[in-house]
């Protein structure tokens, strides 16, 4: 079951302060630049990119000779990614407006490399392989970061935050994304790469991330079921850790990396 959520509301009242609220973490774009042959000449592309915190450590590192399309539904999100890019002296990018379900009826480009962070949940997950399979250059790679389901389980929210794992019923698993890969002609999964991060925080500091709705997840809930949620969160966590000044906890993520398919006949899906 899936639940509803103003999405656009959600992400144009988080948009300016999206980026102290979440946390970006340096590996996985230390596993992307491992990955990319080249550093040069690169036309990339994000999809869902938001403020577009991970393309900036991204271009940080490669040739300045690489551009960069940022597509995003939310304008406010996508402004935040000009303002960054600018910000970061990354002059050669596009921002476009437009949902992933849209995108292909006004692109008609390829890239070499395509990204999405955190952002898998909100698309439909064949649309965004069919359109991944699309737009892949020829020796193109695309990294596709997120939670799964499992690793959502047992985050700390997971684990401890009431009824947070059973609205978040968007994650995909491993195996749902394996067997849509395989269902999408002309691509292939090249790579599985978990990320594991020990995380410490106060617990005001978490209580403050879930009353800014870091996660999408929160807005979800119904005001009054959030209130009285975050107060048993809090409960538990004060049972769980002696010191609520020194809560710790693993969070975890994945990454998909997915090539141009080289089966030489695709499996028809009779
Ligand atoms: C959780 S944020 C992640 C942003 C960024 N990739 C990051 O990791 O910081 C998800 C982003 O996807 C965008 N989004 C949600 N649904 C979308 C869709 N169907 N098409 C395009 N963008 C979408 C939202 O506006 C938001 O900016």
């Amino acid at each position: 079951m899936t639940f509803n959520f103003d999405k656009e509301n959600h992400f144009s009242a988080i948009a300016n302060s999206y980026q102290n609220l979440r946390t970006t973490d340096e590996e996985p774009i230390a596993y992307i630049l491992e990955n990319l042959k080249s550093h040069k000449n690169l036309d990339i592309i994000d999809l869902g990119c938001g403020t577009g915190r991970y393309d900036v450590l991204l271009l940080d590192e490669l040739d300045d000779d690489c551009r960069i399309t940022g597509v995003d539904a939310n304008q406010e999100m996508l402004d935040e990614f000009s303002v960054n890019m600018k910000l970061h002296r990354h002059s050669d990018f596009h921002a476009v407006s437009s949902t992933i379900e849209e995108f292909p009826k006004i692109n008609s480009k390829r890239y070499d490399v395509v990204l999405s962070f955190n952002a898998l949940h909100h698309f439909n997950l064949g649309k965004l392989l069919t359109l991944i399979s699309q737009i892949l250059s020829p020796n193109g790679v695309a990294f596709l970061f997120t939670r799964t389901r499992n690793q959502n389980q047992r985050s700390i929210l997971g684990k401890y935050f009431p009824k947070f794992d059973y609205y978040e019923s968007r994650l995909v698993s491993l195996t749902e994304m394996e067997n849509t890969i395989l269902d999408t002609s002309g691509i292939e999964l090249s790579e599985i790469k978990v990320f594991k991060y020990l995380r410490k925080a106060k617990l005001e500091e978490l209580v403050l991330q879930v009353n800014n709705h870091h996660y999408s997840t929160f807005s979800i809930y119904e005001k009054e079921e959030l209130e009285e949620s975050i107060y048993d969160f809090e409960q538990l966590l004060r049972y769980e850790f002696d010191n609520s000044s020194q809560i710790s906890w693993i969070d975890r993520n994945v990454m998909f990396k997915i090539v141009k398919s080289r089966r030489r006949f695709e499996l028809d899906n009779s």
